[in-house]
């Protein structure tokens, strides 16, 4: 199969985690006998410094030409201390999922086994947790209008139509159909209008659904229960600004914020990032964890390319490098031997090597 990968490394740990994700691609494309170019662009605060704009119409133009985007994370301390600069790394981001129409944003919270003492969260309270994120990402807070009326008083509308409600439910009710077949919409109906239409809408389509069982949520109480009991949820359906708390949240359940992967989805060309961000803080120290990028790149495979093998290859490959006791730094507990905690590169590379053992070991079945 021959692709076109777009890559934006973008800023801080984002550049040392999406080289391992790359690494893998390359990897898959080389094993299993498939051409994968690679194209890369600017993006976030690299961009800004290069160009004055966040997402440059070169870096745009390039990624509707690719079959498929790896992005890494976008964000400086800079302008996070300097909350009056007009131009942020991260309208780059935002613009590109709106541009893109990437109006799905899927953010599977999977726990592997191996780090179920990783978390701060009680194992018997963990075991088994397995949760399917469904954010709207292309409306919502984040979108409607915004501004200063005066030096004193600021806005940000909350904002949602039906039909951005209607499409981002189909796909969370067609997705729990093929898993446990519930879906817990999360939104905050008893103070927010847009969450009344949401709820309504929500309803309104679950009737298409009579297989999938429906519950509502408000997002405090929905906040307090992924803690209390995260095996209660399995498809989670909700707006932008809920979706980008409450899967932090969740990261929790997979033991680090460097473990969750996400796939952009809309009409066009698909989107792949961890979730975590910049993280200038540990940025070019090697202390970054490459799993979210390496599993972001799993989720490609899969949902843009349709090579559900690979993916699942690269899957059981973080699995098994898992297994043998390998940590990065966020994923390591008291009782991880120094020997076993890796650097972003290694890690990268101890997956690349279980991946072609893996793959080893197939050809050797199916040639027997
Ligand atoms: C995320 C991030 C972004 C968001 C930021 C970087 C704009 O936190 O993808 O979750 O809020 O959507
Ligand atoms: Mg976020």
């Amino acid at each position: 199969m021959k692709k076109t990968i777009a890559v934006l490394p973008g800023d801080g740990i984002g550049r040392e985690v999406t080289a391992e994700g790359v690494k893998i691609l390359k990897q898959v494309a080389n094993l299993f006998g498939h051409d994968f170019g690679f194209v890369y662009g600017t993006i976030g605060h690299e961009a800004i410094e290069q160009t004055g704009n966040p997402l440059p119409d070169d870096t745009l133009h390039l990624l509707r030409q690719s079959d498929a985007i790896l992005f890494g994370a976008v964000g400086h301390p800079h302008y996070d201390n300097n909350p009056s600069l007009a131009v942020r790394p991260e309208q780059g981001l935002l613009r590109m999922r709106k541009e893109l129409d990437l109006f799905a944003n899927i953010r599977p919270i999977k726990l592997f086994d191996d780090l179920l003492h990783a978390s701060s969260i009680k194992p018997e309270v963990l075991k088994g947790a397995d949760i399917l994120f469904f954010r709207e990402l292309t409306g919502d807070v984040y979108f409607g209008e915004k501004g200063r009326k005066d030096h004193h008083t600021a806005y940000d509308v909350m904002v949602y139509s039906r039909h951005e409600v209607e499409r981002i439910a189909h796909l969370a009710f067609q997705a729990a159909r093929s898993r446990r077949k519930k879906v817990t919409s999360v939104d905050k109906a008893n103070v927010l209008e847009s969450s009344r239409l949401w709820r309504q809408v929500v309803q309104e389509i679950s009737a298409q659904y009579a297989d999938v069982q429906l519950e509502h949520l408000f997002v405090d109480a929905a906040a307090m229960k992924l803690i209390q009991n995260p095996r209660s949820f399995d498809v989670v359906l909700t707006g932008n600004l809920f979706g980008d708390i409450l899967t932090d949240e969740a990261s929790q359940i997979a033991g680090s914020m460097g473990m969750l992967a996400s796939a952009s989805v809309g009409h066009t060309v698909g989107l792949y990032e961890p979730i975590h961000g910049s993280a200038h803080d540990i940025a070019g120290k090697g202390l970054a964890n490459p799993l979210a990028s390496i599993l972001s790149a799993a989720l490609m495979l899969d949902l843009s390319f349709g090579l559900k093998k690979e993916s699942m290859a690269v899957v059981r490959a973080v699995e098994l490098t898992l297994r043998q006791g390998y940590r990065t730094p966020d994923i390591a507990t008291g009782e991880t031997p120094d020997n076993k905690i890796l650097n972003t590169k290694s890690m990268g590379d101890a997956v690349g090597s279980e991946l072609e053992k893996i793959v080893a070991g197939e050809a050797l079945i199916t040639e027997t």
